[in-house]
Formats: C-alpha cells, structure tokens, sequence
C-alpha cells in the first residue's frame, strides 16, 4: 500500500503537488517571478487544469480543481484529480510525493491523497515480472496545518481497509475457498486486532443453517462461518451494530448455469459483501473507534453436480422458515437469511448487510452507485446516505411496498427465493427482510463491486466498496 503520511514543513527539494482554483497565487512556494507568470498564464488564460514545473532539484505539479455543485462533489474531483495524476508520477519514476493546498477545506486536501493512493493499487500477485510492474510510488505525504495526526491515521486505515477487500475480491475461487477467507479474515483480524471465530461445516450443520448448507450441498468445498467482533474498552454503544456479508466465493449458478460471457466470468466478485465488511472492520479496529461491531459472513461457492440442490427443493432456514427454491442461482439471499437470523441473539441496534445481490440492481442504476433498502432504520439510513456523499459511495433508496412481499409468497412452503419478472433488487429485498426482526440496512452492491474497465482511482476488478462507506458511517457515530 501507499503510506500516507503527514508533515510540518518541505524542503525545496520534494517533489510536490499543490492543489489549487484559479484564484491561487502560490505565495509561499519559492516559484520564480516567471515561474509564476507562467503558471498565471497556463491557468487562467490556457485553462489548464495541470501545470508542471520541472526545477532543478525537484517537480511541482499545480492540479486545478474546478468547483462542484456541493462540498462532496469537490472531494469527489480531487480523488478523481489525484488518481488522473499517477500516470505521470509513475512514468517519471516518482517514489515520494508532497501534496500541499491552496484551498480552503482540508477534506479536500484529504481527499486528493487518498484519490493517490487509491488509484495506486495494484494485484500483482500473478504476474511474473511484478517488480517490473509495480508503480514507483510509494509514499505520499500531506503538507497541511490542518491536518492532523488522526485525520491521517484514520485515512490509512479506511485506504488499507478498501485494499484489502480489492484484493479479497480479485483472487480467483482457486485460492479463495470459503476456508480460505475465513483464513485472510483471521489474518486482516491478528493484524488490527478484531476477533474472529469460524464455524466449520460440522458447526453450522448442529446450528442447522439450512440455506448455507443448501448452497453448499453441491460443492466440493466445505461452507465457512465467520465471526468478527470489535468491542475496544470504552465503546459508546449499548447494543452492537452487527454487518452482515454475502461471501459466495464463486458463483455459478448451481444448475440454474449462469451462462459465461458476461455473467458467470466475474463471478468471483460474489463475495465483495464479505470483503466490504472484513475490510470495515480491519479499518474500524486498526483506527481503534469506539465502537462495538460485529461481523458476519456465511459463504461457500455455488455449483451444480451430482448431489447440488435443485429447483423445486423446500429446505429448512437456521429459523425454521421452510423456503421452497425455485432457482439455484438465487443462492444470495439463501445464506444471508441464516446469517440474519443468527444476528438475532445479538440484539443489534442496527444490522447492515451488503450483498452483491441481483444483476436487476445493476440494470437499475448500473456500476456508479448502490441500492438501498431498510426497514425500522429510518434515520440510520439517512445518516449512511449521508456518509455515502461523503465518501462518494452513494446510496439510492428503492421502495420497499408490501406489494413486493406478497411476491415471494409459495404455494408449497412459507417463502420462495423468486420473485415476479420484475423489481428483483425489491423481492430479494423482501426475501432478507422475512428473517429480521430489528433496525436493518439492506445494501445491493451488485453494480459497484468489480468493474469490468478502469474508472479512475476506482480501478478495475475489485473496488472495496462499502469499506470507505461504513468507516466514516462510525466515524460519525464517535
Ligand atoms: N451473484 C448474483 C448477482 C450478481 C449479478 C452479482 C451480476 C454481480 C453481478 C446473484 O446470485 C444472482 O445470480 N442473482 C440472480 C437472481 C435471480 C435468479 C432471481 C440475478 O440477479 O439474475
Ligand atoms: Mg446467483
Ligand atoms: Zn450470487
């Protein structure tokens, strides 16, 4: 990971980035009197939104960031203006830069660094010539009275937190079983210090897990149970928020196929729910917020063969709901159920799930945003909306009428895991609800979890949404 770090003063010898709007003057930076004109010229005249210039013992680099139409949408340039910026500091072979502001708020200047560090990112892990490849980059360090030591602190973790859940998502099912990301879990736990349990198959049969099980019946691996729980001395709440995780570590279909172009080909991204709450509670914990979170994560992968659960199957939830199945593909919702209902004996404030549910919340809203749903969390929705504009990892509501509930209802059994040809975010929604009975955040992260071609310091392949979303959701909360 890039470090980032923060420092009082520069010497004329580092490389440099300033952040500025066209108003600038850059008084206290030793630029020369033509230095300056020049800038002056490229910025208000030519329109430039990059200024470099190459002196003797180092580069500075003006970035221009246009105004948004909100405070977020500024933050939002900066990320996007920081990430735009790396080819250039790699390809000169750049190993250590200063970001220094001439604007105003230091959220920005935040920003810009973790856009640095984000767009950074790299999976090398199965390429050949990785020291080749690997970007020079490797330290970025903020010049700014106003930032302090925790704002920094708390930036790294969000940032390792997010890369951790990229990475997680960009391994292939041929290291990621389910036991192994119980395994990198219990790693990224020791290394931040949340505790993690695991319950193996023979565990989460006696706890009959009946939807975990099901998916898992036609695989050759063994399904996993992860328990993560960060509860440091002097947590502020009384009852915990409990964050729930798809972790489908690859995703066929089961025998209802996914066909492969498009579809079946990424499914290794099925498990971006689990990722997203390993990766908050890495960043919770090594930022050590007072806050007691626990975490869950069913997964398994989901595969046909001679003993795979069939459409038309009715099996038995971990609560006692009977679930008629009328497609193997719609295994999501099946794990999640079980792990919903064992969140119950925590009595929670608030549970949060986030899934990589329905290809229909993609068609919905496409890769830019996530959808949301919830039910007896009013406010808490909002205020992760909010934290959701904050860290640009936006939340759009769908309706949660009772309509869609009536859409799950089975002739055979109490529930079934399909629902009518359309709203199918909205009745998978449904189908998690049945298995609540507290404040509950449903997130369909199906859309923003991978991405097939590379959007700016998002990347390509795993993003880590979800992380940087539900860090700064708790932030607030302290
Ligand atoms: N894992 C998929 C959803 C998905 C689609 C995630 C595209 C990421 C990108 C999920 O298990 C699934 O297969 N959903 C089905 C449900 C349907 C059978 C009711 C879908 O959305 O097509
Ligand atoms: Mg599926
Ligand atoms: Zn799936």
């Amino acid at each position: 990971m890039t470090k980032i770090s923060s420092v009082t003063s520069v010497s004329n010898q580092e490389n440099i980035i300033i952040l500025a709007d066209k108003k600038s003057n850059f008084v206290d930076i030793d630029f020369s009197k033509q230095e300056l004109t020049y800038i002056k010229d490229c910025i208000a005249k030519k329109e430039q939104k990059r200024v470099t210039i190459n002196q003797y013992k180092r580069v500075a680099h003006i970035a221009v960031i246009d105004e948004g139409k909100t405070v977020e949408l500024t933050s939002e340039a900066c990320r996007r203006a920081g990430s735009d910026l790396l080819a250039v500091l790699n390809a000169d072979k750049i190993n250590r830069i200063t970001v220094m502001s001439a604007l105003k708020n230091k959220d920005h200047l935040l920003a810009f660094a973790e856009g640095l560090a984000l767009g950074n990112y790299q999976f090398l892990k199965y390429k050949k010539d990785k020291k080749k490849l690997a970007a020079s980059l490797k330290s970025i360090r903020i010049q700014g009275k106003e930032v302090n030591t925790k704002d920094v602190a708390r930036l790294n973790a969000a940032l390792q937190g997010s890369l951790y859940a990229r990475t997680l998502v960009n391994e292939p099912l041929w290291f990621l079983t389910a036991t192994q990301l119980s395994k990198e879990i219990q790693k990224m736990g020791k290394e931040s210090g949340f505790k993690v349990q695991v319950f193996s198959k023979s565990k989460i049969q006696s706890l009959r897990m009946g939807g975990l099980l099901a998916v898992n019946k036609g695989s050759i691996d063994p399904p996993t149970f992860t328990i993560m729980e960060w509860k440091p001395k002097g947590y502020k709440n009384k009852k915990p928020y409990v964050l729930v995780g798809k972790g489908v570590v690859f995703d066929t279909g089961g025998l209802s196929l996914k066909p492969t172009p498009k579809s079946m080909d990424f499914m290794k991204c099925d498990m971006g729910g689990a990722a997203a709450v390993a990766g908050a509670m890495y960043a919770v914990s090594k930022a050590k917020l007072p806050v007691h979170i626990i975490g869950l994560v069913p997964a398994t992968d989901n595969r046909p063969s001679g003993n795979a659960y069939v459409p038309g199957d009715v099996i038995t939830m971990h609560d006692g709901t009977f679930v008629e199945v009328l497609n193997t593909d719609a295994e999501g919702r099946l794990i999640l159920a079980d792990a919903l209902s064992y969140a119950k004996r925590y009595k929670p404030e608030l549970v949060i799930d986030l899934a990589t549910l329905t290809g229909s919340s993609i068609a919905a809203i496409g890769t830019v945003g996530m959808v949301s749903m919830h039910e007896g969390a009013e406010k808490q929705h909002e205020k992760l909306r909010e934290s959701g504009h904050h860290v640009h990892e936006r939340l759009a509501e769908l309706p949660f009428w009772d309509e869609y509930g009536e859409m799950i209802k089975s002739e055979i059994a109490d529930i079934k895991n399909l629902g009518g040809p359309y709203g199918g975010s909205i009745t998978a929604g449904k189908f998690l609800h049945h298995f609540t009975d507290y404040p509950w955040i449903h997130l369909d992260i199906a859309g923003p979890a991978f991405l097939d071609g590379r959007d700016s310091y998002r990347g390509i392949g795993g993003t880590g949404v979800g992380v940087r979303l539900l860090f700064d959701f708790f932030v607030n909360k302290v």
